[in-house]
């Protein structure tokens, strides 16, 4: 079954709605209209869970935080003229969303030092139809959460990737425009993600699929990146450096890093310099040691895909491994590492390296009787004790930039306990208003949208319990 209209508003997305406010939310939302010069974060404060919060065009400078469920914010669009967020490279966040069930539509966000759009831990989201442009981290930004949708956005100037599913289960990311960033479209440390008629070109990377280590969630699967534009990916890398994604080599059409059960199926994948598709463990980008994750990929599916002039000047790692293996340019397909079970359609027509191991996928493989990956209804989930906060917290927030072990944008956590020891005040309160003080690391933004309790508890949970 395929998509059979350009509109992802289905029937089912509706249905869902409609039950979510049903189970959430009292029966009669209000609409709140937000006008140029007023601010979009008192509306929020105003709202009860559920409401409309529409957005004139004007100019607005601040952050949104949105911790109730329901509420659908979204953009007036009159004769060109945007509701327009922007935080002027001084302020770390456009939006962030921790309620569940929220909507955030036709915003143009621009120029937020951390995140455009980011969800929290939320379930059952939706980010729509909006311009997120840079300078920025990255544009969009799903964490930790379930059942949720990114569609329609136009994505550019991230210095990591623009868009960007962190740990999270049944999203579907479809129909979107990335561009001049490090990475288009990443998928971390999730499962059941469907990545499809996006048109992602002149970054750095395309797309990724990734498995990285450190991180609580160990596992990554059943990923389909298929129908996608995927074109000249040879930007020159501008991540921080020392962070992971400053060692990617530019060139990259559709990284599959250490992921299981990963599915490249019809995409269009042209003018990349170094590799069209390149399946590999976790280790050529990461070298930090997990023995709690499986770093190699299996039962990955190349399926029909068509290549045109990619590969023609590797640079990077990429240049030194086409080198050792003493192979001309134009490869299409490069596979290294020990994975199993992995397959590749029509080999004939493909040029490939080091796919070897690779079996012919079955004849007529294909994934497109799945149209969707996010769930049939959405997502309940219980609330969450004092206790329960500090994990999510972590996982829906700190993750973003710290794992246990290595460097991703922050320092390690193993570092930070023995930093603090016991002292979970301390830590809460230095969050608050981090300091400056490695020379070789960023500014961590401030997190004193959070809470005092929930700084707390995170403190806690991180120095008290978080071992891997
Ligand atoms: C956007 C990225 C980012 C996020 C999100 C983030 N951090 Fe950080 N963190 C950093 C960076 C970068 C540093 C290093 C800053 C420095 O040394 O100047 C850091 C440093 C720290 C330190 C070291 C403090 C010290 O005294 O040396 C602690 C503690 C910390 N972070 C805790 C947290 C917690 C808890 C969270 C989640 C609530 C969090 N961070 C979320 C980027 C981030």
């Amino acid at each position: 079954m395929r998509r059979s209209e350009p509109m992802f508003v289905g029937p089912k997305f509706v249905a869902s709605c409609a039950l979510l406010m049903l189970v959430t939310v009292a029966a009669n939302a209000a609409t709140l209209t937000v006008k140029a010069g007023e601010s979009i974060q008192a509306a929020v404060k105003r709202a009860a869970p559920g409401d409309h919060i529409e957005v004139e065009p004007g100019l607005y400078k601040e952050t949104v935080f949105i911790d109730k469920d329901g509420i659908q914010l979204r953009g007036l669009v009159r004769e060109g003229a945007w509701p327009v967020l922007d935080g002027e490279s001084k302020l770390n966040d456009g939006v962030l969303v921790a309620g569940h069930g929220v909507s955030v539509e036709r915003l143009w966000v621009k120029r937020f030092k951390g995140n455009g759009i980011m969800t929290q831990g939320a379930n059952n989201y939706r980010i729509a139809y909006n311009v997120v442009e840079g300078p920025t981290f990255y544009a969009i930004f799903p964490q930790f959460g379930k059942n949720g949708l990114v569609a329609h956005n136009i994505a550019f100037g991230s210095d990591d990737a623009a868009i960007y599913v962190g740990m999270s289960q049944n999203v579907d990311v479809v129909h979107n425009e990335v561009y001049a960033s490090v990475i288009g479209i990443e998928s971390e440390n999730s499962h059941d993600i469907l990545i499809e008629n996006n048109y992602v070109h002149d970054n750095t990377m395309g797309i990724a699929t990734t498995m990285l280590p450190g991180l609580p969630v160990k596992a990554s699967e059943r990923l389909i990146v298929r129908n996608n534009v995927v074109a000249r990916n040879n930007m020159k890398n501008t991540a921080p450096p020392g962070a992971i994604t400053a060692g990617a080599p530019p060139g990259l059409g559709i990284l599959v890093l250490g992921t299981d059960h990963t599915t490249v199926e019809g995409n269009l994948i042209r003018d990349n310099d170094g590799i069209g598709v390149m399946v590999s463990e976790t280790n050529f980008l990461v070298t930090t040691p997990d023995d709690r994750m499986d770093p190699f990929p299996d039962g990955t599916q190349v399926l029909r895909n068509v290549f045109v002039d990619n590969g023609r000047k590797p640079q990077g790692t990429l240049k030194d491994l086409l080198d050792v293996a003493g192979v001309e340019r134009g490869v299409d397909v490069l596979a290294t590492g020990k994975g199993r079970d992995n397959c590749i359609a029509e080999r004939e027509a493909v040029k490939t390296l080091g796919t070897r191991n690779f079996a012919d996928c079955a004849p007529g493989a294909t994934s497109a009787a799945i149209a969707s990956l996010q769930t049939a209804t959405p997502v309940v989930a219980a609330p969450y004790t004092a206790d329960q906060k500090g994990r999510l917290t972590y996982l829906a927030v700190c993750t973003g930039c710290h794992t246990y072990n290595s460097k991703l944008i922050g320092p390690p956590m193993v570092v930070i306990k023995a930093l603090y020891g016991k002292d979970a005040r301390k830590l809460a309160d230095w969050i608050a208003k981090p300091t400056h003080k490695r020379p070789d690391y960023p500014e961590m933004p401030s997190q004193d949208y959070l809470p005092e309790e929930v700084r707390m508890s995170v403190a806690r949970y991180i120095l008290n319990e978080l071992s891997h």
